[in-house]
């Protein structure tokens, strides 16, 4: 790499290179020794978008005219396509002219909202564990970093009751995850209530992140769905997933119109609107019929088992019920971390799975296997690992 004697901004002390970053590096390593390595790591979707998908992105892309610039709060069709699919899974009544903004996925909405609601002086609350972006992007935005602390005793779901006791006063932002990542965990409906309720008391704007609600998961939960809500409560919400689109960079922030235009103040000087084509593929993904999501589902399902035969063999406990496109798992007390059998397992048998401290502390006992793979793949797995003899070895 050729140096540079350019002082680069100090914010980016304030950050790390990506986990995922380095890891595929030193996979990358490995693989140019000859070695074959199994990635059960990272939760890129394996699977295509819908075949009507792609060809209202073939089609509309024949067209010359549609190659220009676009509106920066996306097509008027598009956005009355997030607010219909919202209305049929969510319950959640939105008006498509101001309470719907997409997004170029929802990564980038995190990062707007930290920057139109965060500042030096302020404090962000951040799941541990939990999806690293929330910690960086308000760090980013000059914040100060609070964590609330999850726990499988407590299904994963925050003590808002404990968090009230404590001093709030410059919280702005809190983030929230349901169904969560790493955990698979599910929100209730009474969770949601009591977020709005805590939001609307201590003044604090609750993002919930909601890309995992369609994987493996049968009850949709919108926290925009509580009356009231969009006073102090915005969502993300992603195709990436639900509509195996990760690439396509498709996703949208809802919420009370005034939070959004607040949002779009700060979005509209970061990007130019979004490729026409892909606008009109994701209107047509998003009428995508139930059994899309139900046959999605199906082999999400088979992987899972695939998944837990795995973790069987590596005496790693799971909760059969989580959802989303992850299995979490706590591993054996004999290990000395998730980071040890993870690294243990990827230098013996060649198979790379998540350490889940990288979500935070509280995911230091636990391990996170990712369903992006085909059965075949997870097989595979189990039979280096039975062939090295890794179960529960320190
Ligand atoms: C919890 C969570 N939020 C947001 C994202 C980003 O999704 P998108 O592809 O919409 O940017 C991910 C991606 O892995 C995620 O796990």
């Amino acid at each position: 790499m050729a140096s540079s004697s350019i002082q680069p901004a100090k914010r980016l002390n304030l950050v790390q290179e990506y986990y995922f970053s380095t890891k595929l590096k030193e996979i990358a390593e490995m693989k140019s020794r000859g070695l074959d390595v199994v990635n059960l790591g990272i939760g890129s979707p394996d699977l295509p978008p819908s075949p009507q998908t792609i060809e209202a992105l073939h089609v509309s892309a024949q067209d010359p005219k549609n190659h220009a610039y676009q509106s920066y709060v996306g097509l008027p069709a598009l956005r009355q396509a997030f607010a219909d699919w919202y209305r049929t899974y969510f319950g959640a009544d939105l008006n498509p002219v101001n309470e719907i903004l997409p997004l170029i996925g929802s990564k980038e909405g995190i990062m707007h909202i930290a920057m139109s609601y965060l500042e030096p002086g302020t404090v962000a609350l951040v799941p541990n564990p939990g999806y690293p972006t929330y910690r960086s992007a308000s760090l980013l935005a000059g914040a100060e970093v609070r964590n609330y602390d999850l726990s499988e005793e407590t299904g994963w779901l925050p003590d808002l009751k404990a968090l009230a006791q404590t001093d709030l006063s410059a919280v702005r932002v809190m983030w929230v995850n349901y169904p969560h990542m790493p955990t698979g965990a599910k929100a209730t409906r009474a969770l949601y209530e009591e977020l709005v309720a805590f939001g609307r008391e201590h003044n604090i704007l609750i993002a919930n992140d909601n890309p995992y609600s369609f994987i493996l998961n049968e009850e949709y939960l919108s926290i925009l769905s509580v009356p009231g809500a969009k006073e102090v409560a915005v969502e993300l919400n992603s195709l990436s997933k639900s509509h195996n689109m990760a690439g396509w960079r498709m996703g949208v922030l809802a919420g009370g119109a005034e939070i959004l235009s607040n949002v779009l103040k700060f979005k509209s000087n970061m990007d130019s609107g979004m490729f026409l084509p892909m606008q009109e593929a994701a209107i047509q993904a998003l009428s995508n019929p139930p059994s899309w999501y139900a046959g999605l589902n199906a082999i999400y399902r088979e992987r899972q088992k695939a998944v837990f035969e795995l973790l069987d063999l590596l005496d790693c406990r799971y909760d059969p019920q989580q959802t989303g496109m992850f299995v979490w798992a706590r591993i054996p007390d004999t290990w000395e971390s998730g980071y040890a059998l993870s690294d243990e397992v990827l230098h013996k048998a060649h198979v790379f799975i998540t350490p889940g401290g990288i979500f935070g502390t509280q995911g230091d006992r636990y391990i996170r296997i990712s369903l992006c793979a085909d059965v075949r793949v997870f097989e595979e797995a189990g039979r280096r690992i039975r062939q090295q003899a890794l179960s529960n070895k320190q």
